[in-house]
């Protein structure tokens, strides 16, 4: 039986996603031989109600130098990150603020921080985001973020007013150092912040897609309460972001040092009127994502029985999932279009579908494109209204499948 990486009590599993390789790790055709691969499962603590992956890649394997994902590929994430700057500062109660960012990627939300001069520092452990981060002007080092990590960064510039975490925490299984880190580089008065995809949304909208490798955890207010109560912390805000697919941005302070909203209760309850943590409830999910399988496959056969030609639209860690789960490969889907240069040229992991930038004449666009980078649906269709406009159609499988 699986123990709880977060509080060491049972885990039940209650999805088998089957064979996976890493999410992130698209392929020069001579690494195909020797890819990796893993068993991607899932599980809910029967304790803390952490939902969490049943095994454990090394980190090692995943965040590396050649790490691809870069946050400025959105611009609406972009957006998001300059207000998220503005409003870490206006957390602080100090003049001179210190906020520190795990997983810091190319720098997007520090360099808001830069540009207007508070002091911070980024911590990431691919070496190549890092040197992005800091050509954008922007403080920052190569590490992972773990308790020596905070207690150096506390002995070299102080303890931070702020710690902020966006797409990280959920990444990393060994939470304790984490939180240990955290309580050592905090101010007392010091907040930690941190957001992440949340697993009431993966729920509604049965996004199966938001668990990889990459995606240790899928947090809810009921798990992230009872984390921060054995490390010294308090829940005492929680906030629901619409981004990467449904969020929560979650504030820990520590206990007694401010008094909770009412916003973390109100969540806890709605998650446990859901039934989050309830076997019969997780069954029925588990059922519903076997349902989806089904019927992306049958849309896909059709319209390619229809004659009509097919591409992915962006690479996404997220697609790794639902490709190598599907069994989807270069049959169904001769080729998926990134604008990441780093993606470029290479194959899907595990599907070894070639990964091409985006034509640049209309003409040489599929008939229809698979949404990969549905939760940037809203900026995908902006920019592609030309493509609608001439008869394309878009493939997606969140909330439902369908062909719109
Ligand atoms: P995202 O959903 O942010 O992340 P993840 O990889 O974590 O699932 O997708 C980022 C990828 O999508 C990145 O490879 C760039 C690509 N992308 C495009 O190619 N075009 C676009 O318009 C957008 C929004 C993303």
């Amino acid at each position: 039986m699986p123990t709880c990486r977060a509080c060491g009590d049972r885990a039940e599993q209650f999805l088998d996603l089957g064979r996976q390789p890493l999410s992130d790790a698209f392929l020069r055709p001579e690494e195909v031989a020797t890819e990796f691969t893993y068993d991607l499962t899932v599980t809910c603590c029967q304790g803390c109600g952490m939902v969490q992956l049943g095994s454990e890649v090394p980190r090692e394997r995943m965040f590396h130098s050649e790490y691809p994902f870069r946050t400025a590929s959105s611009h609406r994430m972009t957006q998001h990150f300059r207000a998220v700057a503005d409003r870490l500062v206006a957390h602080s109660s100090t003049a001179d603020p210190f906020v520190v960012e795990v997983g810091c990627n190319d720098g997007t939300m520090l360099r808001r921080l830069a540009e207007t001069g508070v002091r911070h520092l980024g911590v990431d452990a691919s070496a190549d985001a890092v040197r992005d981060a800091t050509a954008a002007g922007v403080q920052a080092q190569c590490a992972f973020f773990e308790l020596e990590t905070a207690r150096r960064i506390a002995a070299e510039h102080g303890r931070a007013d702020v710690v902020y975490a966006a797409n990280t925490m959920c990444h990393i299984p060994y939470l304790d150092s984490v939180l240990a880190g955290a309580a050592a580089l905090l101010t007392d008065d010091g907040v930690l912040v941190f957001e992440d995809p949340s697993w009431e949304d993966v729920f509604r909208l049965a996004s199966f897609d938001q668990i990889y490798d990459e995606h240790f955890y899928l947090f809810s207010a009921t798990s992230v309460s009872a984390l921060a109560l054995r490390h010294g912390f308090r829940l005492v805000d929680v906030e629901h972001l619409d981004v990467h697919g449904g969020e929560l941005r979650y504030t820990l302070a520590r206990s007694g040092a401010r008094e909770p909203g009412p916003a973390p209760a109100a969540q806890v309850a709605r998650e446990r009127a859901l039934g989050l943590t309830d076997p019969d409830v997780l069954a029925g999910f588990a059922e519903r994502v076997a349902a989806k399988r089904t019927a992306l496959l049958d849309l896909l056969r059709s319209t390619r029985a229809q004659g009509r030609s097919v591409a992915g639209y962006a690479a996404t860690a997220k697609s790794a999932t639902v490709l190598n789960y599907c069994g989807i490969g270069p049959d169904l889907i001769p080729c998926v279009y990134d604008t990441t240069p780093e993606k470029q040229g290479r194959l899907t992991p595990g599907t070894h579908i070639p990964v091409l930038p985006f034509p640049d004449s209309p003409d040489d666009l599929p008939d229809t494109f698979v949404l990969f980078a549905w939760n940037h649906t809203a900026e995908v269709l902006d920019k592609e209204s030309a493509f609608r406009a001439d008869g394309g159609r878009w493939i997606r499988y969140v909330p439902d499948v369908e062909e719109v």
